[in-house]
């Protein structure tokens, strides 16, 4: 027996076997047989969409509304016609709404992935503070993400449940693999071909330079993290920073300046290979330079902004590629977060994959690695024109205007958190979206169109539909609050009232009964099928209320972390928040361009809403109870 046998063999003993990936990656993981998601019916779509102008309109405009909704829904009228035709795409498609809406809220829009659309997750530091540190937990963190990938190849992940019903785990496995790419009118989708076995490597990201780091062994097994962290020195030693041009930027244009630079980039055969490189890969893992360090109190917002742009065309933007659906940012000072492109997910499955690869890190699963030859990292050359030099400098500039003009605030609201709420009997997301209409009114002098996003995956390929936080009820409570002749005992009741109103649509939206998306369906029918846009979509009303000036959205995850996104409009803010068992994580957006937002303000005054609403409910600011419910 030769001597490369026997000390496999002797490998083998100590190491259990592991399955060799197979050709079918991709089913679903879940092999529950979801519910179609239901079409709303139109009399109860329209009868809920006026009631959710009342707080956002003038008594004139209802009015007007109410006279446009009349005939729309008058019998065998424009109504009936396209409900008729969304019942027979029901009946034909796996699930009526979502092809439109990922095409009509992701892929059509032509505004920049950086801040305007992918989030990112805003991690906890990690205990390291130099490049040492940096690529050994990069390895853990790889090896984690395989063994989570293990579960939805072998099918072992388990179905999760909301508020006691499962959900659609379809979105896990189109995690990996995948990428946005750019077009001219529209961006596609990158999924791996259905049946092929997807890639085996990843792209790892350092001083602008792009590797690919293959992540399997030639028996399929998934790479230790020995063997990982030695490929990672590896690339380190490679991408010494250089004049490098930071070609990740171009990713962070407008779609339709990317789109163009796109088709110019990949004219060159060596740029199609290194690019498609990339888009076929796993994941990305972005090592990045040091950053200025800067006071405690802004580090969490500087931490937010790093996750969500890279910093700017000098720092770490060119470490990026925007278009990627997963890419895991780890800074040499501990820094950690994640960027995703939500074309393919939302927030939640991305929640979950970072509380299992933190889980991992902190417990790895030891391996001692086989005596397998590796194959050195592949470095993805590019070949730069003037041409795209110049599409590069543009892409630079355009980056750093947008990253001056974003204002983030991260904070943790420590008076209180969900067990408080739940102890109340109350919703704590509700009590936290009435909170949020409390301190946009304080802001502002008035309520705004405020969407928070809820999950539809209770359905078979289910994505978002949007809950209309702003209601009459929120208004009651939001004036009750800063009229002084206005008791605790009654603000107490107006707050429950409110919280009742909101808990209402949620479980509306959840159960596929909210406004947003049977609006949108029922527009998109009629320029689907060559009819005229009914005039129920051209009214003020209409444009009023589905500007999104509060653009809102709970991604809950048990890791003490927080999402962070960009403003939907010029003159909005983005607000994300993670509600932890005794405290709650915020992140608040807005645009310096705009004179009247302002993040730090409303940061200021979300924190003052939530002790007025702990004080109501008894509690002190120092999470002291004075009252037991
Ligand atoms: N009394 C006591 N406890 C209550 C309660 C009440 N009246 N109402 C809710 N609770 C409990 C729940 O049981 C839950 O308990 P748990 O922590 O043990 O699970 C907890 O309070 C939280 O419930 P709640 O705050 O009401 O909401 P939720 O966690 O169900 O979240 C949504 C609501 C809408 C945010 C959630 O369903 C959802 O859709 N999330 C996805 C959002 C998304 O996709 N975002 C993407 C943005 S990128």
């Amino acid at each position: 027996m030769g001597r490369w046998r026997l000390l496999w063999q002797r490998w083998s003993c100590r190491n259990p076997p592991v399955r060799k990936p197979h050709a079918f990656h991709y089913r679903h993981a879940s092999s529950f047989p979801l519910p179609r998601q239901p079409l709303p019916l139109l009399a109860e779509t329209m009868a809920r969409y006026l009631r959710s102008l009342e707080p956002l309109v003038s008594p004139e405009e209802l009015e007007q509304t109410e006279q446009l909704v009349a005939e729309f829904q008058a019998p065998d009228g424009e109504g009936d016609r396209l409900q008729e035709r969304l019942q027979r795409r029901a009946a034909r498609m796996e699930n009526w709404i979502t092809d439109w809406w990922v095409q009509s809220a992701y892929l059509e829009s032509r505004l920049p992935l950086a801040v305007h659309s992918s989030p990112a997750v805003v991690l906890p530091k990690q205990d390291f503070n130099d490049w040492k540190g940096q690529l050994r937990f990069a390895a853990k963190l790889i090896a984690g993400m395989l063994d989570f990938k293990a579960k939805i190849d072998y099918q072992t992940l388990l179905v999760e449940y909301s508020r006691g019903y499962p959900l659609c785990m379809e979105q896990y496995s189109r995690l990996f693999a995948s990428c946005r790419l750019p077009g001219p009118k529209h961006d596609s989708v990158l999924l791996p071909p259905p049946g092929q076995r997807p890639a085996t490597y990843v792209t790892v990201v350092r001083n602008f330079q792009f590797f690919q780091l293959d992540v399997y062994n030639s028996d399929g097994t998934p790479l230790t993290i020995d063997q990982i962290h030695w490929q990672l020195q590896q690339i380190r030693a490679q991408s010494w920073k250089t004049d490098k041009e930071p070609l990740g930027v171009l990713t962070s244009d407008h779609r339709h300046t990317w789109g163009k630079a796109y088709t110019t980039l990949m004219r060159d055969k060596l740029n199609r290979e290194s690019a498609r490189a990339i888009q076929r890969s796993l994941f990305t893992v972005c090592l990045d330079s040091p950053v200025l360090k800067v006071s405690d109190t802004r580090a969490a917002s500087r931490l937010a902004a790093q996750m969500l742009h890279g910093g700017g065309s000098f720092s770490n933007s060119g470490n990026r590629w925007f278009d990627k659906t997963l890419q895991f940012i780890i800074g040499e000072d501990g820094s950690f977060g994640v960027l995703y492109e939500q074309a393919i997910a939302e927030g939640p499955p991305v929640a979950t994959i970072i509380d299992h690869v933190l889980d991992y890190c902190k417990n790895p699963v030891q391996v001692r690695a086989p005596l397998i030859p590796l194959q050195s990292p592949k470095k993805l050359y590019f070949c730069f024109t003037s041409e795209i030099k110049r599409d590069i400098e543009h892409a630079k500039q355009n980056l750093d205007i947008l990253i001056t003009d974003l204002d983030i605030n991260c904070f943790t609201y420590p008076g209180f958190g969900k067990d408080l709420l739940k102890r109340h009997k109350l919703s704590p997301d509700s009590v936290l979206q009435v909170a949020l209409q409390l301190a946009y009114y304080r802001a502002h002098g008035e309520l705004c169109p405020t969407a928070e996003s809820a999950s539809l995956r209770r359905f078979h390929r289910g994505r978002t539909e949007t809950i209309r936080s702003a209601t009459s009820a929120s208004l009651a409570f939001v004036k009750g609050m800063d009229d002084d002749s206005c008791q605790d005992p009654e603000r107490l009741s107006l707050l429950k009232q409110a919280v009742e109103v909101h808990s209402t649509l949620t479980e509306q939206a959840l159960n596929g009964q909210g406004i947003d998306r049977h609006l949108l369906g029922l527009k998109l029918e009629a320029i689907a099928d060559g009819f005229r846009v009914p005039d129920l979509f051209m009214d003020t009303s209409y444009a009023v209320s589905s500007y999104w000036k509060l653009f809102t959205g709970q991604v809950a995850a048990r890791t003490d972390c927080v999402m962070c996104y960009g403003p939907v409009v010029p003159d909005g803010y983005g607000v994300c928040y993670n509600p932890l068992p005794s405290h709650i994580n915020f992140s608040v957006t807005a645009f310096n361009c705009c004179q009247e937002t302002n993040a730090e303000h409303l940061a200021g005054c979300i924190q003052q809403a939530l002790d007025d609403v702990g004080a109501l409910l008894g509690n002190g600011r120092d999470g002291s109870q004075e009252e037991q419910p």
